[in-house]
């Protein structure tokens, strides 16, 4: 037996708790076949606690955090708390506090999940954002002035360090060479140089520096529009892509709407040298809530990423692979309601499929 990994499970807001208890049922259920040990500590975070004690997570919360081996997450947003709010606290402090400066999110179009991309199949979508995580327009640097009155100023500043993006870039060349694609090994910057000279001029200048490094590795530059038409039209381009902060966001949402949508993408915050956080990416669905219908399968998918993080990799595949036997042979659709199965039922066939 294996040392125990302590992992912190925040089920959130919404379906969040939902999708985690079935990730925590899969990872429990892999931990038996593979002989590894998980201590689990649910921690009640979100927008219920900040209701009822005005605060979503206590004042030592990211302490806490710092005692686990990673985190799952499930979702955050709450329809009675205002926008934004829950995401900084919960989110956005989180990813910033515990420098998990990678946001990592795999695209693959799994057997059996519909695509809205006519003629594009499994062997089409399969590419991995690495999204920088602690950087850009998500500083929260800025500020009003007048504010509500015609004269108001709002500034909001993106921010670029030069160590910022060149450990993101290093370890999407990493992620790119341990990949090792069969179809050639590349990775693709995603930015925007012509017309934001100053910050992307440092992603670009960097990129190009740290590839002559890596010569194993072909490399090539989107400009972010491109991109979104690229990977709609041609998303077999693509192998590792690397991009800034905010354009991952975006581009990631439409990446997960090809792979089946946000009942089946996940990924992870991660911080090399520290813990790293898993999380469906969907949010939190409050209409869902205690139905049953929402789909557990991208929360399966992050604790495959959890367990790949951890350094599992065959447990991380045994859960890809029953993912992928249960979507190929048994889930009707990955819509929620119209999976054909309860979200309890899925989790319960990724765990006879292991
Ligand atoms: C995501 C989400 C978050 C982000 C929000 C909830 C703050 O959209 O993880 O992609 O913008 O990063
Ligand atoms: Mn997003």
């Amino acid at each position: 037996m294996s040392k125990a990994r302590k992992i912190a499970v925040i089920g959130g807001d919404g379906t969040g708790p939902e999708v985690a208890d079935e990730g925590v049922k899969v990872l429990q259920a892999v931990a038996k076949l593979e002989k590894l040990q998980f201590e689990l500590t649910h921690l009640d975070w979100g927008g219920d606690r900040l209701l009822k004690t005005g605060a979503a997570l206590p004042d030592d919360g990211l302490d806490q955090l710092r005692k686990f081996d990673a985190i799952l997450l499930g979702a955050v947003g709450h329809p009675d708390v205002a926008p934004g709010i829950l995401e900084r606290k919960l989110l956005l402090d989180l990813r910033f506090g515990l420098d998990q400066y990678i946001n990592l999110r795999p695209v693959k179009l799994f057997p059996g999940v519909e695509t809205p991309l006519r003629d594009k199949g499994v062997n089409d979508i399969d590419f991995i954002v690495v999204r920088e995580n602690t950087e850009d327009l998500y500083c929260g640097a800025g500020g009003f002035m007048h504010k509500g009155t015609p004269h108001e100023v709002a500034t909001q500043m993106a921010i670029y360090t030069r160590r910022g993006c060149e450990r993101c870039i290093r370890w999407a060349f990493e992620l790119t060479r341990k990949r090792n694609n069969p179809k050639g090994k590349k990775l693709t910057l995603v930015a925007k140089t012509n017309v934001l000279t100053i910050g992307h001029d440092l992603w670009w200048r960097t990129f190009k520096e740290v590839a002559a490094e890596y010569p194993d590795v072909q490399t090539d530059y989107n400009h972010v529009d491109a991109c979104c038409m690229w990977i709609v039209k041609n998303p077999e381009f693509y192998d590792v892509i690397v991009t800034t902060n905010m354009f991952g966001d975006i581009i990631t949402d439409l990446s997960g709407i090809i792979q089946g949508g946000m009942g089946v993408a996940a990924g992870g915050n991660i911080n090399p040298e520290g813990v790293s956080m898993f999380e469906p990416m969907g949010g939190s669905a409050p209409k869902y809530t205690g139905t049953g219908k929402i789909n557990p399968i991208a929360a399966i998918n992050a604790v495959s990423m959890l367990l790949d993080q951890l350094g599992e990799a065959k447990a991380a595949k045994r859960v890809m692979d029953a993912i992928m036997k249960v979507t190929g042979t048994k889930m009707k659709s990955q819509a929620a309601g119209k999976m054909g199965y309860t979200t309890s039922q899925v989790g319960d066939l990724v765990c006879e499929a292991l």
